[in-house]
């Protein structure tokens, strides 16, 4: 296998990194043969890329021309030391990258431009606050035909997703540990892309779980329904609305959880936490079926090692029954202390 290859990234991930990108880069060639590189708003719609440009400039010369449009995100800076204590070589960047190449087409069609605008709107306005954009509405008809949208057809894409593939097992396993100890804001999220991407690579210890379950650093937005799903029903979220489970999901400090051999998530666990001195423990769910397998045990031991809760001398949770699972991590019913605690309910 050539080295290029261990790194492929299949078709359908590359079209998803082009479409969920906050910004794509077009390099294209204008009127007089002069390189064209500019930073767009893009989205994907039925097997299209498009954008939108100002009917003069160098976006619209580039039409009918071939052009490249690429996206990329980076996802962990790996030190040489990693590898070597002594040589730099080492040194390495994982990323995610993904490329189209192909013809710029002018699109004239209003619906379809209208379309696309919309589209836009929804990626980077999703809050809503305007009238839904279509060719024929009068508050809308105007800009419609005067902005020029751009589209290329999404039948050559590639995609490179480098996340160790060309490193052996006991290289991967330094990886992830340091990965997990450094614990920068994209390190929990790069610990379970680079397991991902090297199925292989025997579960570090941080990451033991009882067999046929799979733990994961950091959930993301793709898991907020399922998440929603294992704690709607519990009894602290009664009076909660699901979309307001699903904000305290995704802005928590952390949030692992589990996944079973088919990717379905099992549990979830999420903390409030400053790094430093005070984390706050919510959210804590294991599916029922999976309970009393010492899934919870090893959920709640991988939220307290987590960068945002590890190094933080005081952790509190409230649980109505559990005390004595908690008890086994070492925690304990209402600390003595000189000042009281207070709240305020909203
Ligand atoms: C509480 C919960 C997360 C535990 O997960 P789990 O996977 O069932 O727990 P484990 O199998 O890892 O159990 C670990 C230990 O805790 C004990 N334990 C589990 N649930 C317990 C509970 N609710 N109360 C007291 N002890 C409990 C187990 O008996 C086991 O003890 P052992 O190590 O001596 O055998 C899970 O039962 C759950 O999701 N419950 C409903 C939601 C909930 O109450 N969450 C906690 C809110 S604070």
């Amino acid at each position: 296998m050539r080295k290029q290859e261990f790194f492929g990234m299949a078709r359908d991930e590359a079209v998803a990194l082009l479409a969920a990108a906050p910004v794509v880069r077009l390099a294209g060639v204008g009127e007089r043969g002069q390189p064209v590189l500019r930073s767009l708003h893009a989205v994907v719609i039925d097997g299209w890329l498009y954008f939108h440009a100002a009917p003069v400039g160098e976006k619209s010369e580039a039409v009918g021309r071939e052009a490249v449009i690429a996206a990329d995100e980076a996802i962990a800076t790996i030190p040489s030391h990693v590898f070597d204590p002594e040589r730099a070589c080492p040194a390495t960047t994982y990323y995610l990258s993904a490329q189209a190449h192909g013809t710029l087409h002018a699109v004239d069609e209003p619906a379809l431009k209208a379309r696309v605008l919309q589209v836009l709107m929804e990626k980077h306005q999703p809050e809503g606050g305007y009238a839904p954009i279509t060719a024929d509405d009068p508050r809308y008809r105007g800009a419609v035909k005067g902005i020029a949208i751009v589209g290329m057809p999404l039948t050559q894409v590639d995609g490179k997703a480098k996340l160790g593939q060309n490193r052996g097992p006991d290289d991967l396993g330094k990886v992830l540990r340091f990965l997990w100890a450094r614990g920068e804001p994209g390190d929990p999220r790069a610990v379970d892309l680079v397991r991902a991407a090297n199925p292989d690579v025997p579960t570090p210890e941080f990451l033991s779980a009882p067999a046929g379950a799979r733990l994961q650093c950091a959930l993301g937005p793709a898991d907020l329904p399922a998440a929603v799903e294992l704690l709607a029903g519990e009894y602290w979220n009664v009076d909660v609305p699901r979309d307001r489970i699903a904000v305290g999901q995704s802005r928590s400090s952390a949030w692992v959880g589990a996944r079973d051999e088919a990717g379905r998530l099992i549990a979830t666990g999420r903390a409030l936490g400053d790094g430093a001195r005070w984390a706050y423990l919510l959210d804590i769910a294991v599916a029922s079926s999976w309970r009393g397998r010492g899934l919870g045990k090893a959920l709640v031991r991988l939220l307290l090692d987590h960068p945002q809760v590890r190094g933080c001398r005081h952790v509190g949770l409230r649980t109505r029954d559990a005390q004595s699972f908690y008890r086994g991590f070492g925690f304990r019913d209402g600390v003595e202390s000189k000042s009281a605690e207070m709240v305020l309910q909203r």
